[in-house]
């Protein structure tokens, strides 16, 4: 069975690359580079053994998309990575967004719709809960109206694929939503490289801790959250790289209710910045540097999952604590600064 995984050089991707090649997957990635690294396929063959195939594509490029298909008629299996991820900069370019997010969804779609049976996975996210009325949230919670053009891909690639299912019954398909995926391999082969000065938290911490930069500041002390910053759901990008395996064996079984189905992914535990700030300090020895700031535009206060679903339906659970997740981020980081 061959498996596409677009976007498999990047943070969740690679992890994800692993664990499907762990299970004798075949697997062949699709990555533009443009926020992610070739020498990733040689941290993938050290874990596995195996370099996975590799086609260096633009999936804007419809006819590439087409051809690539043609090339590769064995590949019946998606999951789909490909996406910029950066909540400010979708807001100053949301075209780019909309091409780079939706654009490329649509193309991979239409091949899938001419084969006989298909099946898809989607990196959504807990972005589309909003600041949901209830935690913690399970996947019924209404979607709340998004905050930046990045958060609206989201929804609009969940609806897109939910109405493609209506009309396809061949395709099936399950779209993830992530809570806050953090960490690195334990072999300390893959990891997240983040380009330029990291948008998210655990990065910053970790590069805070080499002293790559000066101090971390903590967007607010004044959310109405137990020490006054806000809280979310850290899920290790190992659990949830393995979250992706699980939902693929569905489909490949037919053991999904209906031909689309979404699922939360995250720990089920909220942990608040300042939890996050003594995790990097008990994990790695050394007292960050840190300054509250401000509330940065757009954040949430609490975002936590309701796990339920994913434990009984998918049976899969994250097994990893934060302090275990962040002690791999920081072996991680201390290894690229090597
Ligand atoms: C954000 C997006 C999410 C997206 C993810 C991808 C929102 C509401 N959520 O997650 O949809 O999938 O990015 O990158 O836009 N923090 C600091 N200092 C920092 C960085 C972060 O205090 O330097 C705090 C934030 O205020 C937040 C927490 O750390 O409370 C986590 O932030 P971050 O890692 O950026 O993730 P989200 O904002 O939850």
């Amino acid at each position: 069975m061959k498996v596409l995984v677009t976007g498999g050089l990047g943070f969740i991707g690679s992890h994800t690359v692993v664990e499907l090649q762990n299970k004798g997957f075949e697997v062949v990635i699709i990555d533009d580079c443009s926020n992610s690294d070739e020498s990733v396929l040689d941290g993938i063959e050290a874990i596995t053994g195996k370099k996975p195939a590799f086609e260096k594509l633009d999936l804007k490029e419809k006819h590439k998309v087409e051809d690539f298909f043609q090339r590769y008629q064995d590949v019946t299996g998606v999951i789909h990575f490909a996406a910029s991820k950066a909540v400010g900069e979708s807001v100053e370019k949301p075209l780019l967004y909309y091409e780079n997010n939706i654009g490329t969804l649509v193309y991979i779609l239409k091949e899938l719709c001419k084969k006989n049976k298909a099946s898809f996975i989607f990196s959504s996210s807990c972005t589309v809960y909003g600041q949901a009325d209830k935690m913690p949230i399970t996947e019924d919670a209404p979607v709340k109206a998004a905050e930046s053009p990045y958060g609206n891909t989201k929804q609009m690639g969940e609806e897109i694929i939910a109405d493609t299912c209506k009309v396809i019954p061949n395709l099936n398909a399950i779209a993830l939503r992530y809570f806050n995926p953090m960490g690195a391999h334990p072999s300390g082969e893959i990891g997240e490289l983040p380009k330029g000065v990291p948008q998210n938290l655990v990065p910053f911490i970790t590069q805070t801790g080499i002293g790559l930069r000066e101090e971390l500041s903590v967007f607010g002390d004044d959310y109405p959250t137990p020490d006054g910053t806000c809280i979310r759901d850290y899920i290790y990008v190992v659990d949830l790289a393995k979250a992706h395996v699980v939902a693929l064996e569905r489909l490949l079984n037919g053991k999904n209710e209906s031909n689309y189905e979404v699922f939360n992914v995250g720990t089920g535990k909220g942990s608040s910045v300042l939890e996050a700030i003594k995790s990097f300090e008990k994990v790695s020895g050394r007292k960050l540097n840190y300054k509250v700031v401000g509330r940065r535009p757009g954040d949430v206060t609490t975002a936590y999952a309701d796990t339920t679903k994913a434990n009984k339906v998918l049976g899969w659970k994250a097994e990893y604590s934060l302090d275990e997740a962040m002690n791999y981020a920081w072996i991680w980081e201390q290894k690229i600064r090597d």
